[in-house]
């Protein structure tokens, strides 16, 4: 009996994404916290949930099927599930694809939240609402470095676009109805979880397969993007720190330390005792085995956006103080995390780091 009265008080958090990367590691997280942990998965022909496997398999988590595009289907799992807390995850998260895809990425990243918030105004006013909000609403001009919560928004993709909507119905849910409603406004945040059409993915699993012999070279876009990129294990973290305020608010998340694809390829390969050097421009540059002079980088035209985010670097010092997170884990170390799980494992799956 008394088994079940500790069973009946714990918090109930709904995930949406739950299968995606941050879904996942955030599902571990509000385990840890003794939470009931309830997630929203895609149906499709092949199973999605290879990353919250470990959890579906131990029966610690309840999954329903769903989708973000469904009214009805939201509706009735707030009405069902009841959550305390609320983390909107799921989104067409591929800022290139968004230039393929514009209307069904509006139709997720910004109509899904409006009928995620309607459902809660109507059912569940008093549940705490995360939306996972972004980076790429200031759209990357090096002048505005580091981007903080004061930082103008210019978005330059259809991705940015309808997030920044959805950013804007949060906080307009947020004021007219009381709702307790946070964007967090996370910059890039990567794992060895992170999707195989990341940069940062794309170039740890390549350079593993090289170092594999399964693969000769990598194949990328603009090598002179950069970006500010943390650990998504400690990301999540800074989600739930943000629910648990008293007044709802939205912060940046971030490391404040920016680095180029290039860069990131360079530490890459660093991790398995190879230097690379640089010869050419543009689209005809490539990266060359300093010591052997076999080619393993080359520059692609079809990884190049019609419209690119050149510089992104946030200012999170108001997360610091407002809900106490900071950044642990530094650009050489994330590397490593990466490299030493794409060379111990052919894809994701079984450690789950
Ligand atoms: P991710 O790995 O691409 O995961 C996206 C999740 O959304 C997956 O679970 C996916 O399901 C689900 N999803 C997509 N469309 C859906 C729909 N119509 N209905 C229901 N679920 C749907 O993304 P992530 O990196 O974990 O990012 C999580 C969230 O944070 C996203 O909203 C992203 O835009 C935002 N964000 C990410 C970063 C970052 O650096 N990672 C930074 C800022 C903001 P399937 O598994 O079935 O595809
Ligand atoms: N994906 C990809 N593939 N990007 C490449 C490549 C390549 O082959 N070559 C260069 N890049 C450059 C992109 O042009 C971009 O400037 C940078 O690498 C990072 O690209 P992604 O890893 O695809 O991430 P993103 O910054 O566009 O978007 C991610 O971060 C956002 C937060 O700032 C996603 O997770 C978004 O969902 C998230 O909102």
């Amino acid at each position: 009996n008394l088994k079940k009265i500790k069973f009946m008080k714990k918090k109930r958090a709904f995930i949406t994404g739950i299968t995606g990367q941050d879904g996942s590691y955030l599902a571990d997280f509000l385990l840890k916290k003794n939470y009931e942990v309830f997630g929203m998965v895609r149906r499709s022909s092949t199973f999605s949930t290879k990353r919250i496997d470990h959890l579906i398999e131990s029966k610690k988590i309840r999954f329903d099927y769903g989708d973000l595009t469904d009214t009805s289907c939201i509706n009735n799992l707030l009405r069902n599930i009841k959550p305390n807390e609320i983390y909107n995850l799921a989104a067409q998260s591929h800022v290139k694809v968004s230039f393929e895809l514009p209307d069904y990425t509006a139709e997720v990243d910004s109509l899904g939240v409006i009928k995620l918030l309607n459902a809660i105004k109507e059912i569940c006013p008093n549940s705490k609402y995360y939306q996972a909000s972004t980076s790429e609403l200031f759209g990357g001009e090096k002048k505005t470095v580091p981007q903080s919560e004061k930082t103008s928004f210019n978005p330059k993709s259809p991705y940015a676009t309808a997030k920044l909507y959805a950013y804007w119905i949060v906080k307009n849910y947020r004021d007219a109805y009381k709702l307790f409603a946070c964007n967090g406004i996370l910059f890039n945040h990567e794992s060895p979880r992170r999707g195989n059409t990341f940069v940062t993915k794309k170039i740890t699993r390549g350079v593993s397969n090289i170092e594999k012999k399964k693969q000769e070279f990598i194949t990328i876009g603009n090598l002179d993007a950069v970006r500010d990129w943390g650990y998504a294990k400690e990301y999540v973290e800074g989600m739930w720190r943000m629910l648990q305020l008293k007044k709802p608010l939205d912060l940046v998340i971030s490391t404040g330390k920016a680095t180029s694809v290039r860069k990131f390829i360079e530490l890459s390969f660093q991790h398995i005792g190879k230097k690379i050097i640089w010869k050419g421009h543009g689209v005809n540059e490539k990266g060359y085995c300093k010591k052997t002079n076999k080619m393993f980088v080359k520059v692609s035209d079809k990884y190049f956006r019609p419209n690119e985010v050149q510089y992104l670097c946030g200012n999170s010092k108001l997360a610091k103080k407002k809900i106490g997170w900071t950044p642990k884990t530094n650009i050489k170390e994330l590397v490593r995390i990466m490299m030493d799980y794409d060379l111990k494992y052919d894809d994701y799956g079984e450690d789950l780091t």
